[in-house]
Parts: C-alpha cells; structure tokens; sequence
C-alpha cells in the first residue's frame, strides 16, 4: 500500500487506473461517497433539521417512507446522474426505473437501498445505504429490463454504515475495501485495508421473533446456532452485516411459512452485499441457491438471504436441505 492511497479518491485513481474495463466507475464510486456526506450530515443531525419521521407516504413496498428514505434517495439520484456515467437506477423507494441518460458515456447501471434500517432512524440506531453497480451492455436499451440483471454480473458494490462512525465500503475486482469518514475534514480515508471475512464466527444475526413461524429445518438450524454463537441483531441490514464482515458471523433472514419469500429485497440488498461478501470469502444463498445466480423477474422482488461465514453456511444449507 503505497503512501499516496490514503483517500477513497486517491484509492480508486490508483486501483483503476491500468483497468480500462472500469472506465468512469471511479466517477461513480465518488459520487455515492459524495451523496454519503450530505445524508450523513442529516442523519447526524436529525431532530435538529427536521430529518425524522414519517414523509406520510407509502412506497411500492407497501412501507410508510421515512423522512430520510427519501432526502436520501432524492441526493443519490441526484449525485449519480450528474456523473453522466449511469444510464439507469433502481431504488427501493421509487416504483419504476429513474433513466439517467441514454449515451454511450452513461455506462453503468445502479440499484439501490438509499437508507436501509428505516425503523431505527427515530431511535439514533446505526443504519446505512446499500449500491449494487452493473456495466449497461454497450448501447442497450435503457428500460426495466436493462435493470434485471443477475448479481453476478455486477461490477462493484459499495455500502455506508452510518454508525459510531461513518464507514464507506467499496467491492470491485476481488478487493474489498473500508473507508471512515474524517468528521474534521469531510474526507473518506483509507481505514479498512483488504478485508477478509474471518474464519472464525463468534456471531449470528436473525429475527428471533419470528422463529415460530420458521419451517421445521429452519428452525433446527436457529436452534444450532443458539447453541454455538452470541446473538446480535440490530434490525439494521447493512450494521448486522458489517459486523459480521469484521468480526465473522453470519445473518439470516429466511423465508417462513407467512413470507416463503422472506422480507429483504434481492435487486438492492442481497445482490449487492453478496457480491460484498463473496469477494471478501464469504458466501450468500437463499438455502437453496447462490443469490448471485438468481435471475431476477421484478425490480423489487424479495429473496430469502443467508450471508457471511462459509464454513457456518454450508453446514446451514446442509439442514436446511436434509
Ligand atoms: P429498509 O429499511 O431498507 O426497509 O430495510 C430494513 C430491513 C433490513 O435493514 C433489516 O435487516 C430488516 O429490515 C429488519 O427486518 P425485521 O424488522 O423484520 O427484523
Ligand atoms: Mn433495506
Ligand atoms: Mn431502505
């Protein structure tokens, strides 16, 4: 690691500049980093600019949308079509496709969880936001379909944890790495240096209340994991899931017997923490299938997620397949 990486800017000049392939992804990566300071100064702020609360809305989920649901998905729209590299976005928040440009120029495509861990925004509990990037094949058309694409085909993924600190996390090209934001400077440094999910796992995240719900298998397998582990569970995707990148663990969120779809959406949240944590030798499957490998149909379709530890995942799917 070379002096002159010490910011997420000089980091992606650095580590894309002999890649053609990612041509303009630095402009993009920047441009969510850039996004990540203006939610982050509302998220800290919150009672004080009015940032809590409820918009009065419902979104397409069916959810009342938060106050920084959308001051959040209303900046990242904003910073990733003023690159002038994203031809199209997907958000959790907005009901179709936002079409950002058509050029040869606008060349990627970004799905997004502009705030994730919504309900934990009122009560001063990490949340974070959530970007899976795709390559547009060249001169496609924009349009839903151009959005449905399988995570494994993405390119990068980056997530922001807003939480004791601001932590920026960047996946391209087998590399995986944390950048904490400098409250004195207002710039992402170079923190979190080629992160490898540990081998140990001292931990594991799931919805406990809902463990009657679960099917017989499930259960058998939230029953071995009281047994083995410390349950921590913060109700926040991306805050569980960095964690347990850190720390080793693994988190479920499995389809049950009222939801066989399970609550969290591929397109946004298991596509682009999968790619995050199988570059960082990891695993991600619904219990059945790699979540990467699933073809997607909707925009905002649910899946059942289990990530983190390989080791602790296969013996997972192991049960839940037996
Ligand atoms: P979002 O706020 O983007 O809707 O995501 C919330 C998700 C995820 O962050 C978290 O793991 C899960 O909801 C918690 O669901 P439960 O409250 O059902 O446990
Ligand atoms: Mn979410
Ligand atoms: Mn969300």
């Amino acid at each position: 690691m070379s002096d002159n990486q010490n910011t997420l800017s000089e980091f992606l000049l650095a580590f894309l500049k002999d890649k053609p392939q990612y041509s303009g992804l630095k402009e993009v990566i920047i441009s969510i980093g850039e996004g990540t300071k203006n939610v982050n100064q509302q998220v800290q702020q919150g009672a004080i600019v009015d940032a809590l609360g409820t918009t009065g809305d419902t979104n397409i989920q069916g959810e009342i949308v938060q106050k920084l649901d959308k001051l959040s998905s209303d900046t990242f729209v904003n910073v990733l079509s003023k690159t002038e590299k994203v031809a199209v976005i997907g958000c959790e928040e907005i009901e179709r496709p936002v079409i950002a440009g058509t050029s040869e120029n606008h060349s990627y495509i970004v799905l997004m969880d502009p705030l994730d861990g919504s309900s934990n925004i009122d009560v001063a509990v990490s949340i974070g936001s959530i970007f899976g990037i795709w390559k547009r094949n060249s001169l496609e058309n924009v349009d839903e379909a151009t959005l449905l694409r399988p995570g494994n085909e993405q390119v990068a993924a980056v997530y922001i944890v807003y939480g004791s600190s601001t932590v920026l996390v960047t996946a391209i090209d087998k590399s995986v790495q944390g950048f904490t934001l400098d409250s004195t400077t207002n710039i992402f440094m170079h923190t979190h240096k080629d992160i490898v999910i540990p081998q140990e796992c001292p931990y594991y995240s799931t919805n406990e209340g809902n463990f009657e719900d679960l099917e017989p298998n499930t259960k058998e397998v939230v029953l071995s994991l009281r047994n083995s582990y410390s349950l921590r569970y913060v109700g926040s995707l991306v805050a569980d899931f960095h964690r347990n990148l850190l720390k080793g663990g693994v988190f479920l969120y499995p389809g049950d017997v009222k939801r066989p779809e399970g609550r969290l959406r591929l397109m946004y949240e298991a596509n682009p923490l999968g790619f995050v944590v199988e570059q960082a030798g990891g695993m991600a499957t619904t219990g059945k299938e790699r979540i990467l490998d699933i073809i997607p149909e909707q925009l905002h379709q649910r899946t059942p997620l289990i990530l983190g530890n390989t080791d602790v995942i296969k013996k997972i799917v192991a049960t839940m397949n037996n």
